[in-house]
């Protein structure tokens, strides 16, 4: 008989007064934790030497992060426990509050593209590049099957070459940019489309002549696109007047790139925690994010809110390279253990969620400027985090007296 896959709620009230072991436990009884992960977890999720060794260059330690779960995430339907990675105090904790407030009017809901990335191959001094570019044009279904044969092991489990265009950047000087659009399936897929783009080139080159320059993946993958939207209630967010003072901000933020930048910035304090937590490559996510919120030619919001009768409706749309399989997915112990606990299937569920993630703190972020300030929120925080290690520690000293 196959083994039925656990039934996971991520709304878990008093998770924070725990200790650290307890909250291991409850995370032990999701049923999702390899024994492998909690022991490595109970030791403190430390990177040994010899993995960081073997991570980077030059290694002479392990540089550590908190691991935390954002709670009250319920993503398409599904509860859904979510790790964050992040030195920042507060975000954790607005993000799983935020996400209490949607979750009571339906949760997240998402929807990403296909894994489709974007690999760029330039070329100088070519002569009449408009003509160029036809003769390219004409010769795509080559070009992909040159694409496709650089990439076999990507082609055999289902991704490949999908698309071209050409740009001319200069005419003058004879500057132009083949696009090449590769399904990448469940990778993040640098490695694979920067494949792509050195086997392509030379027969390119042939077409256009010219010299071969940059063959290197885009990191504004405008084909690789998470949608996410949600709508919360004017009681879960306290009134009224914290629903207007949201979609005020939301405005302020679409009329202002001196305010969209702080509001994407409270975007990423949740989707970057998620990737550092997931292994992903948090600065081609960040990269990508600012590019696409100016790829008008002005500088936007990536989430936007606007009133309803009953409340707020949110909307993200942005880019969100992400993977499953490859980079630090299989060698890291602490992201074996975040993919575990996530349960999700591919690198589209887990962008959704990571899409979740930074709604939820951007909307904690505007409901909290919105009403008390944000230093008030903050200082609550602390006071509460202070009172709850106090309890910890006597509890503990207690639990040492009991045992004497
Ligand atoms: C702080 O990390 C993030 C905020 O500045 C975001 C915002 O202003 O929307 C609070």
């Amino acid at each position: 008989m196959s083994k039925q896959p656990p039934t996971v709620t991520s709304r878990i009230p008093g998770f924070y007064r725990e200790h650290v072991e307890q909250r291991l436990r409850t995370m032990l009884d999701t049923g999702l934790l390899s024994e492998d992960s909690i022991r490595h977890l109970e030791d403190g999720g430390r990177l040994t030497l010899e993995v960081a060794d073997r991570m980077s260059e030059n290694v002479i330690g392990v540089h550590g992060l908190p691991l935390a779960i954002a709670l009250n995430f319920r993503v398409n339907s599904n509860d859904v426990l979510v790790p964050m990675s992040v030195e920042e105090p507060s975000v954790v904790a607005a993000a799983s509050n935020a996400a209490r407030q949607v979750r009571m009017t339906g949760g997240f809901f998402g929807e990403a593209t296909a894994p489709i990335m974007t690999t760029q191959v330039q070329f100088d001094d070519v002569p009449n590049p408009n003509e160029a570019k036809l003769r390219v044009e004409a010769k795509r279904d080559l070009i992909f099957q040159i694409a496709d044969e650089a990439i076999p092991g990507m082609v055999s489990r289902g991704g490949g070459c999908r698309d071209l265009d050409v740009r001319v950047l200069d005419e003058d000087d004879g500057i132009l940019v083949v696009h090449l659009y590769v399904d990448v399936g469940d990778a993040m897929g640098a490695n694979v489309v920067d494949a792509v783009a050195e086997a392509v080139a030379p027969r390119i080159q042939e077409l256009t002549g010219g010299s071969v320059g940059l063959r290197i993946l885009s990191n504004l993958p405008l084909r690789r696109r998470i949608k996410v939207h949600c709508d919360v209630s004017v009681d879960a967010l306290g009134g009224p007047e914290l629903a207007d003072g949201i979609v005020k901000a939301s405005r302020f933020a679409e009329l202002d790139p001196f305010r969209a930048v702080t509001h994407n910035k409270g975007v990423m304090n949740g989707i970057d925690a998620v990737a550092l937590a997931m292994g992903q490559d948090w600065r081609s996510i960040e990269a990508g994010a600012h590019a696409f919120a100016a790829v008008t030619g002005s500088y936007k919001p990536l989430v936007v809110w606007r009133r309803t009768e009953s409340g707020v409706h949110g909307e993200l749309d942005m880019p969100m390279a992400v993977g499953t399989v490859g980079g630090s997915t299989r060698v890291h112990r602490g992201v074996r253990a975040g993919f575990e606990l996530m349960g999700i299937q591919n690198a589209g569920e887990l962008a959704i969620v990571m899409g979740a993630a930074g709604m939820a703190s951007n909307l904690a972020a505007l409901r909290a400027l919105a009403g008390e300030g944000i230093q008030r929120g903050h200082m609550r925080l602390h006071s509460r985090k202070q009172e709850v290690q106090e309890n910890a520690r006597l509890q503990a000293k207690k639990l040492e007296r009991g045992a004497q």
